[in-house]
Formats: structure tokens, sequence, C-alpha cells
């Protein structure tokens, strides 16, 4: 009985952290201006300042499209649009770049324009592929020449943009980190000072239908390396540990591995005092013949502190001894789910355990972990060919034998 009691009492104090996180905003290059991620987790919500997006006649797509997960769906109406009020932080005036992923099923719209009811500087879709941009000079309503190219793909993701530099004058349109047009437009200072709209503007009668995700305003142009670096920051789908047991790394290799007992799903490898570790507890499933394992309990560890959570989605662990501002594991509990996050670094890990269901989803945001973790999850490096890294750093071709390197040697289950 005492102990019941106790493990409630664990329970109810991991649960009853502060309602209002401090969250640690992650740190980003500091020319960037602006940055609405547009999807589930972050919805409008400006990563850099406070001009959070205010959406109307739009909702949340959570397909999985690819690498993406969620984005946000516009309707190719005049009321279906997102607007970012402009507090002067995106207001670059001089060099830029805006960056942006788009999957049209549309026509033509606007994908990023400065002023509601006029022309300020503009990328659209000017047509089924036609991706388009202009910018407008700051205080005498000139235009600067157009650039246009016929390169976006109709029902898939496009991560499109434009870079200006106001000192050489050279304008340049992306898609997917490369040069699809280019020209001189001499040193303009632009119209940036304006709220921006996505979807729909008040004076012109196309409108953006399609997917988008992931809004980026930097104060400078961008290098095809910086940008290739940039599409990484948008939402790629979580790992996930599910089924009997079936996994997904981070890099979206999908695979199944019948272990038990404890395994190392994700481990911070560049130090040989880990400063991170998620492990899951794999046990045989008694309601089918067969050797079948799943997920029965996940064990979080940040410094000194842990969290473990059962099936019953029950939480227990020491981070309850630490006090609540020097917590370094964040748990909160949401019907079904307990959701677990913690930042080191510039990283954020963000994960999800359905203890009943036996589903384990883990998301990753930042970079200074690139490439550094190990475990059934792989190495979160972006190249899902060497995610069966076994525990000594080499890659193995044969999944079992990648698994059992990640067993957790020192730990017995029944
Ligand atoms: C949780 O994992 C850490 C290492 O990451 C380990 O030291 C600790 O003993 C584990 N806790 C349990 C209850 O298994
Ligand atoms: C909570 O869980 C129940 C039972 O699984 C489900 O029907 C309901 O939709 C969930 N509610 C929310 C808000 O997720």
């Amino acid at each position: 009985m005492l102990r019941i009691l106790v493990l409630i009492a664990v329970v109810g104090i991991a649960l009853s952290l502060p309602k209002e996180k401090v969250f640690q905003k992650r740190s980003y290059d500091p020319s960037m201006v602006a940055f609405w991620p547009l999807n589930a987790e972050q919805g409008t919500i400006d990563q850099i300042d406070s001009n959070d997006g205010l959406p109307t006649g739009v909702t949340v797509d959570n397909t999985k499209h690819g690498d993406i997960c969620s984005a946000y769906s516009f309707s190719g109406n005049s009321g279906s649009y997102i607007e970012f009020p402009n507090n002067g932080r995106f207001d670059t005036r001089f060099s830029t770049t805006l960056l942006v992923y788009v999957y049209p099923t549309g026509v033509a719209g606007p994908l990023f324009h400065y002023k509601r009811n006029n022309w300020g500087s503009h990328l659209w879709q000017t047509g089924p592929n036609e991706g388009f941009v202009r910018l407008t000079g700051r205080n005498d309503f000139s235009s600067t020449a157009e650039l246009k190219a016929n390169v976006l793909v109709q029902n898939d993701w496009n991560f499109f943009g434009v870079t200006y530099d106001y000192y050489s004058g050279e304008e340049k349109l992306y898609l997917n980190g490369a040069v699809v047009k280019s020209g001189n437009i001499g040193s303009v200072e632009i119209e940036t000072q304006y709220e921006a709209r996505m979807g729909a503007v008040t004076f012109d009668s196309r409108y953006y239908k399609g997917l988008v995700t992931c809004m980026q305003v930097y104060n400078r142009a961008l290098s095809p390396d910086e940008i290739i670096e940039a599409e990484k920051l948008c939402t790629k789908c979580p790992a996930v540990v599910s089924g009997d047991p079936h996994l997904t790394t981070f890099d979206g290799r999908a695979y199944s591995f019948q272990g038990t007992c404890w395994h190392t799903l994700v481990k911070d490898c560049s130090n040989t005092n880990p400063e991170f570790e998620i492990r899951a507890h794999f046990a045989p499933r008694d309601d089918i013949d067969g050797l079948k394992t799943r997920t029965v309990a996940v064990n979080v560890t940040v410094g000194k502190e842990s969290i473990i959570v059962d099936k019953n989605n029950k939480v227990s662990g020491n981070n309850n001894d630490f006090k609540p501002w020097k917590r370094q594991i964040d748990v909160s509990s949401n019907n079904n789910t307990v959701m677990i996050s913690f930042t080191v670094k510039d990283t954020t890990f963000t994960l999800h355990w359905n203890g009943r269901k036996h589903i384990f989803t883990a998301d990753v945001s930042g970079t200074a972990y690139r490439g550094k973790v190990g475990g059934l999850l792989g190495n979160a490096d972006g190249d899902s060919h060497n995610d069966f890294m076994m525990s000594d750093g080499k890659v193995s071709k044969d999944v079992n034998e990648f698994g059992d390197t990640w067993k957790v040697a020192d730990m017995r289950c029944e």
C-alpha cells in the first residue's frame, strides 16, 4: 500500500509542473527576422519576434506528404489566408531572403505579399507551375524587374524563395536550394514595412490553393548552402516506435526489430558521458503466438534526471527531487498521451508516449546533435542509408546485428 501511495505521489508531483512553461527558444541565424513554422506543433507563432500570424479560413492538414507531416491548407478563395502583422522586425528594407515550402494544387495566388491592399514586395505563384517575385521600391511606388520561372511542381513540395542583395543588386529565385533565375535590379530600398499576407490579398482575385509550411524571412541574401540548411528547419515526420515493434528512424528509415528488455532509442554520442539517453523496454506480447515484442515503458534521462513512463502512462523517476525551475525534463499529460520534452544546447526533443497503444514518437529540432546521436532511431544526420549505426560507430547491413548492439547490457527483465 505504501508503495502505491508513494508511486501516486510521484506521479502527482511529476504531472503538477507549472502551467506556464518557460520555453527555451531555440537560437537561429541572427539574420533571421521572422519564422512561422506553419505546422501542427508551432502553428502560426513567430519563432523570432511577436509577429504571430493571424489565420483566417485555413486548416492544419495532418496528412503525411513526403517528408512533411503537417502544414496549413489554403482553400483558394478570398476568405482563406494568413496575415502577418509587422512590428518592424521583418521590415528588411535592404537585403532579404524569403523562403517557404509550398505544395500547390491550384493555379495562382500570393505566397508572401507585403501590404494587404496593394502591391508591395511580393512572392507569388502566378501559374500552375510558375513561381514569381517582384520587389517594390520603398517610397516611390516603383517596381523592380520581375523574376519568374516555370519550376513549381503541382501536388508536391517545393522549397521556393528569393534572395536579394542590396549592395550588389543581385536578385535570385531559388527552388530546392538551386538558383532557377537571377537578375540585377540595382540597389533599391524595398517596400517591406507593411503587414504581409499569404493565400489572399484584398485587391486581386487570384487566391492560393494548396499547402504551405515553414515561412522564413532573413535580412540578408543567404547562400545556396545556407538555403539547404534552412530547408532542414522545416518539420520532418517524427521518429516512431509502434506495433511489434515497427520503428522509423529520425531520417525516415522504417524497419521491424524483435528485441527484448531495454534498448537505447536515442543517446548522445558526442561525449563519453552522454548528456541524455532515451531507452525503451520491449516485452513479449502474451496475446499472440510466436515472438513478438512491443514497447511497455520508456526511460528519458537528461543529466542526473530520469523519467520512466509505463504502459499505463504512470510517470515515475527522480525528477521530483529537482526544484521545478531546475528540471530539465518537462512532462505533461493529455488524455492518453504523455508529452515529454527537453532541450540540450540548441536541440529540443519532443516525445509523445501512448502506453496503452504502445506508441512512442520522437521529434528533434536543432543542429548541435545532428549525426551525433546513436540508437534504434538512428543518427539523425539527414541520411537514412547509414541509420543502422551500431554502438561502436560502424554501420551494419543487418537489422538484428545493429539492434542487438543497442541492448542495454546491465539491465535484466523478467
Ligand atoms: C534510465 O536510464 C538511465 C541511463 O540513461 C539509467 O542510468 C537508469 O538506471 C535508468 N532507469 C531505470 C529505472 O531503468
Ligand atoms: C480522449 O480519449 C478518448 C478515448 O480514447 C477519445 O475518444 C477522445 O477523443 C480523446 N479526447 C481528446 C481531446 O483527445
